[in-house]
């Protein structure tokens, strides 16, 4: 690798291992996972993001180890809408093929041969009677068996292993106050436990996840309710991606703040989700992404009652309601509880590739929470997106805040010759530029 490049990207991921160090994040991966040949190449990135020191609970499956092993033993089995139907007989190959694959993960994050990213990691792993089941039971006129459904995790013992730097790892397995044994999914320990444990992520890896926009797009954040429409409206997604689609969502109204899906078999998905700006997956959040949508026609209203106290403070240039109206495609805003709290927009010069930055604002109450940030990061993505490589600002009062956001300094000549003619000397404004 060139080095400049590397320094690079080892300082621009810098803010990110700030950010996650001491978080709890939960990753499920299934069991393809496990046999797949990208498995290696996943457990090192969990050791890399343990020594990073973010605190990992794993839920694996086993669905395809289960099936040999019941093959093997020349039993039939069926599924349900989705979920086994485990029969008494089954239960022993399935706990059979369950260990094999706990024992496979168990020892690949024992490794540390010299030469290989695992060196000198020394990874503790622990696994349990962490997560108590319960038998789904009868439904729909179907008797499930040994399937089960999380009752309880022992979020307690896992916050103690994981404060002495272990990794928790959680088989398809759970056990009931009756000592029986249930087969679950680890889809639903994996929601279970990043809820008891109000983990700060959970990240789904999915084995076939196509999540793009109408433009086909890549998908890169959805609000829960951004989620349900687009479940809603298209039909055509995969089985996998819908399953996993409607998951995040239960997991996000469960109170799990974020939930990354994320292709597995993209090498290296997940330090790229975290320690890259954009990363590589679909973020479903309720934070306050709740609302960041492009402007219409009828937030007009809004919009004016947000800028105008700005714009007779000096801090925005005016903008009359009919220009509002004209440029409303430009705008992007932060809607909360029907109000328009935040708001920003993008004025492409497309023949420079410069986009201008402008009338980035939050409303007074709602400030200091990011929500500026939320807003730059739209807008960038949306530049670069439409192909432009620059992104350019004026402002009179928050050039500290473009600076510290990587602006850099400009002169009114390095502004496209269109703006460089409206521009208002007695205004005054500073010019930042940032590249993309
Ligand atoms: C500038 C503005 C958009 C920031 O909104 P926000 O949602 O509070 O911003 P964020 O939460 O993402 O960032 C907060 C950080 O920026 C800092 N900050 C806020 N306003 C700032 C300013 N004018 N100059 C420098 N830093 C500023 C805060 O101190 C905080 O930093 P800290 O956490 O280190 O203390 C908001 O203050 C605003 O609407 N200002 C008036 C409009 C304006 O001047 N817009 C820019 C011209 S286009």
């Amino acid at each position: 690798m060139n080095p400049e490049h590397f320094v690079q990207w080892f300082r621009q991921a810098g803010p990110y291992v700030n950010a996650h160090r001491g978080r709890t994040f939960v990753v499920q991966f299934s069991g393809a996972a496990v046999e797949a040949d990208t498995f290696s190449g996943l457990i090192d990135d969990l050791a890399l993001l343990h020594s990073l020191g973010i605190r990992l609970v794993l839920a694996h499956g086993a669905r395809p180890q289960i099936e040999q092993r019941l093959h093997e033993a020349g039993r039939e089995w069926r599924y349900v809408n989705g979920l086994r139907v485990t029969e008494a007989e089954d239960l022993c190959y399935i706990k059979q093929a369950i260990g094999r694959a706990r024992i496979r993960i168990e020892a690949r994050l024992s490794m540390g041969l010299a030469n290989s990213p695992m060196h000198g990691a020394r990874l503790r792993v622990v696994s349990g009677n962490l997560v108590t089941a319960r038998p789904l039971g009868v439904r729909d006129g179907v008797d499930y068996g040994f399937t089960g459904e999380v009752r309880r995790i022992d979020d307690c013992a896992i916050r103690r292993w994981l404060e002495q730097d272990a990794i928790v790892l959680l088989s398809p397995l759970g056990y009931s106050p009756t000592g029986e044994i249930f087969n679950l999914s680890a889809e639903d320990v994996a929601t279970a436990a990043a809820h008891a444990l109000r983990s700060d992520k959970l990240l789904i890896l999915s084995d076939n996840l196509e999540l793009r926009d109408l433009d086909g797009q890549p998908i890169r954040e959805l609000s829960p309710s951004d989620a349900e429409r687009l479940l809603a409206k298209q039909p055509a997604l995969n089985e996998e991606t819908a399953r996993h689609l409607r998951l995040a969502l239960r997991a996000c109204q469960a109170g799990v703040r974020r939930v990354h899906l994320l292709d597995r078999r993209l090498d290296g998905a997940l330090p790229l989700e975290l320690f890259t700006r954009d990363g590589v997956g679909t973020l479903i959040t309720a934070d306050i992404y709740e609302g960041l949508r492009p402007a219409a026609i009828d937030d007009v209203v809004g919009l004016v009652e947000l800028i105008q106290p700005l714009e007779e403070d000096g801090a925005l240039v005016r903008r009359s309601r009919e220009r509002l109206e004209v440029e409303i495609d430009r705008f992007s805003v932060l809607e909360r509880d029907g109000a328009i709290i935040g708001c920003a927009a993008l004025y492409p010069f497309a023949e420079e590739r410069l986009g201008e930055l402008a009338c980035v604002a939050v409303h007074p109450d709602y400030r200091n929470s990011g929500r500026a940030e939320m807003l730059l990061r739209r807008i960038e993505r949306q530049a670069r997106t439409q192909g432009l490589s620059r992104l350019f600002v004026l402002t009179t009062r928050a050039a500290h805040w473009f600076r510290e956001r990587g602006f850099e300094p400009a002169e009114v000549a390095d502004l496209p010759v269109q703006k460089q003619q409206l521009y208002n000397w007695r205004r005054r404004s500073k010019v930042f530029i940032k590249t993309l």
